[in-house]
């Protein structure tokens, strides 16, 4: 049949439909102008997404060839495409959409930009460890600028899991444990994606997944079931995704686990009930790789069909390479099973995007090649990543003041598999990003000449290729550098040991059972310091790790994460003390596996305290405490920060006044450091328990070598309501306890009511 092409004159008919100027037409009514033109099939062809042609990013589907997506993408079946990048291939597609189709409706173009495209920006995990909402913010639109130079308008971030299990490798990907800062930095990272003007060429839609309760797979094995009541569901899981609607991020992306026995995917009462009714959500959702028909898998669905109905009724708007609603839904339409209004409704929220991007104006605004090589690892990227690389790095333990080193005069050796490394440090989910394009810690501490500077690899982490699809292999065996890194180590003043995970040993599917430093590299940690007790300690890792002999003996402990392309120069400016650090660590590092999952918000239980040494009795472990190795919110500092003097403005408030919590902060040191100061409520009784303590507040406060500063925090309505037994967010009467301190664990308290 011969297409009628009225794809070019798509945006004039718009304008006109209403008989309206073009400037007096909102985006509902061009949308219901054009949806009032499209035939069923390309309604569904709206709500189908598929992968291109390389870069699989989940499992490839038997239905997945190439020549189907071609033929169906030119008769206008595909709204959507992900994982097509770069100026030139996402062309190709868009022509074919724009120009090929008889309606001409451009395709909005997907990718995981996780943490920057090119151009690598810390892993998620550690970026929250900066506590730094702007530093965040300009991160990500670091990343959406080179993203969209690429041809893309649209990514799969940020993910806003919270996890409390750093044996999901997806911990790597979220910020960490806890609602508030997963938040505050949910709506800093759709805010630094999608800017003010999404119409802007700079900017790209952002998504807020995985809608909902992923971060909580069971014993943390990826895509594993979940789960949890209510209370958990809504004071701890949803506030981020609410964060990011405050944003108004475009897109949700629902989810591969099952909650409370239903499949997110096909979950009515998480889409249609939570988000987008009593949320009033406007934007899409879109499924998860192949979440639908994995509803048969969860025996949930019992066919594709089954698999297109459920979830449609349930509120997926676009089929992320199932395949099944292109295949399914005209049929489910025609029996009677699936309400035509439930398309047109997938339909208009996905067209609404488009509009709101400007595809409609010019769908090749993203495609311009020019811009494409001017833009993309541009001198601002490299600083802006390498300032957000800084940021991140959390100084975990420093005795004997080890650190900063010296800038001359010291013999330093370097050891370690990831010293030299220049592709784990660009981490996991960087699927854009060249292999080995980081900077290596080698090559920052090579710009600091006046030392000597001797490296050594000790062990190799991995046997075999270290590639992205296969099996990581750590390496258990080879023991041949051993002696020389030893030989190395007993001859230097200090040694930097730079040791961890390598960068696929955490993301999607990564779990762990062990969160030990893989293979051989404890035991060339224990050679080393056999021989020179001055060992500064850097981590690479995507989780929190469980380094309790390290805390136990090694001075000084450096958590650098995986830091992206400029990792080395982050490192070394911190090791030399250029940069003084002051990230706090968003999830607890736990003293031992058996005690995950584990993290600062807990509740109390009935049995909290020893009651005495002679009686068991109480809610512990009869192996190890139930303290955390580091506790969330911890960090240290080449400063030394004091807190005292709290004091409160009322010692009773009625719900809607607020209470002015102050304090002194003071640097004892003689160098000039930043803290972030925190802010943590403790509702003592409710009908609902509540966690031991909940952060509320935060503030970065920069204080010269012996300075003092008076810090406050307002305590009002929003940080003290919950969501209660009356399944409602409200503030209860009774009684609170505030603290403010340097991290989770401290003690510097007041007490108030609320009348
Ligand atoms: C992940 C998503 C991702 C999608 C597309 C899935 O495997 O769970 O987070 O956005 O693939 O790459």
């Amino acid at each position: 049949m011969k297409k009628i092409k009225i794809g070019i004159c798509l945006s004039l008919f718009l304008n006109l439909a209403f008989g309206q100027q073009p400037s007096v037409k909102t985006i509902d009514q061009k949308v219901d102008s054009l949806l009032s033109i499209m035939t069923i099939k390309e309604k569904i062809g709206q709500m189908n997404q598929y992968n291109g042609f390389w870069n699989v990013t989940g499992p490839t589907p038997v239905e997945g060839d190439a020549a189907n997506k071609y033929d169906h993408l030119k008769s206008g079946l595909v709204g959507s495409m992900l994982n097509v990048r770069g100026v030139e291939e996402v062309l190709k597609v868009q022509k074919i959409a724009v120009e090929e189709t008889r309606l001409g409706i451009p395709l909005i173009i997907g990718f995981d930009v996780i943490h920057g495209y090119k151009t690598l920006s810390p892993i998620p995990l550690a970026e929250a460890a900066s506590w730094d909402l702007e530093a965040i913010r300009k991160s990500s639109e670091i990343a959406a600028t080179e993203a969209a130079a690429s041809g893309i308008n649209w990514t799969f971030a940020p993910m806003v899991d919270i996890s409390r299990d750093a044996r999901w490798g997806r911990v790597m990907e979220g910020s960490g444990e806890d609602p508030y800062l997963g938040g505050k930095i949910a709506y800093a990272r759709v805010k630094g994606f999608q800017g003010d003007d999404l119409t802007s060429p700079n900017t790209i839609a952002a998504t807020a997944k995985h809608f909902a309760g992923y971060g909580f797979a069971e014993a943390g094995r990826d895509y594993n079931t979940v789960d949890v009541g209510t209370s958990t569901l809504y004071n701890i899981i949803f506030p981020p995704f609410q964060e990011a609607i405050k944003a108004d991020v475009k897109t949700f992306m629902n989810s591969f686990n099952e909650l409370n026995g239903i499949p997110a995917t096909g979950n009515a009462f998480l889409q249609r009930e939570v988000l987008k009714g009593d949320w009033n959500y406007k934007g899409f959702m879109v499924s998860d790789w192949g979440s639908m028909i994995e509803m048969i898998d969860h025996g949930y669905a019992k066919d594709g069909k089954h698999a297109a109905e459920l979830a449609l009724n349930a509120g997926s708007d676009m089929d992320m390479e199932s395949y099944v609603y292109v295949k399914y839904i005209e049929e489910l339409v025609a029996e009677g099973k699936l309400d035509i209004a439930k398309v047109d409704d997938a339909v208009k929220r996905i067209l609404r995007v488009k509009f709101e991007l400007g595809l409609f104006d010019d769908p090749y605004k993203y495609c311009d090649l020019g811009r494409e090589k001017k833009v993309i690892g541009q001198k601002a990227h490299q600083e802006g990543v390498l300032d957000m690389a800084k940021k991140s790095i959390v100084l975990l333990k420093n005795e004997n003041e080890l650190l900063p080193l010296k800038k001359k005069g010291q013999k330093i050796a370097l050891i370690g598999p990831l010293a030299a490394d220049k592709n784990s440090p660009l981490g996991s989910w960087r699927i854009a990003g060249d292999d080995n394009t980081a900077i290596s810690v080698l090559e920052g501490m090579q710009e600091y000449k006046k030392n000597k500077l001797t490296y050594q690899e000790g062990v190799k982490l991995s046997i075999g290729e270290n590639d992205f699809v296969k099996e990581f292999k750590v390496n258990t065996t080879d023991r041949t550098g051993i002696t020389e890194a030893v030989a190395l180590a007993k001859k230097s003043d200090v040694v930097v040991m730079v040791i961890g995970e390598y960068s696929y040993q955490t993301g999607e599917a990564r779990s762990r059972t062990s969160l030990d430093i893989p293979g051989l590299q404890e035991e060339l940690l224990k050679e080393v310091y056999k021989v020179n007790k001055n060992v500064v300690l850097v981590l690479m890792n995507g989780r929190p790790l469980a380094i309790t002999w390290e805390q136990e003996n090694i001075p000084t402990i450096v958590e650098a994460w995986h830091l992206g392309t400029q990792s080395g120069n982050a490192i070394a400016q911190v090791l030399y003390g250029d940069y003084n650090p002051s990230g706090k660590l968003p999830m607890t590092f736990p003293k031992n596996v058996g005690q995950v999952p584990i993290y600062y918000n807990h509740k109390n239980t009935g049995r909290p305290t020893n009651p005495g040494d002679d009686v068991v009795f109480w809610s512990h472990y009869s192996d190890v405490s139930n303290e955390p190795l580091y506790p969330f919110g911890h960090g240290l500092s080449y400063s030394k920060f004091e807190y005292s003097n709290i004091k409160l403005s009322a010692n009773a408030i009625t719900e809607n006044e607020k209470i002015r919590v102050s304090f002194t902060l003071k640097n004892t040191s003689n160098i000039e450091g930043k803290e972030v100061a925190q802010l943590y409520i403790k509702d003592l009784f409710a009908s609902v328990t509540r966690p031991v303590r909940e952060l509320k507040d935060f503030k970065m406060v920069t204080l010269k070598p012996n300075e003092s500063k008076e810090v406050s925090f307002d305590i009002t309505k929003e940080k003290l309501q919950f969501y209660t037994a009356n399944n409602k967010w409200e503030v209860e009467p009774g009684n609170f306890k505030v603290f403010v301190g340097g991290s989770s664990k401290t003690s510097l308290e007041a007490d108030f009511s609320v009348k």
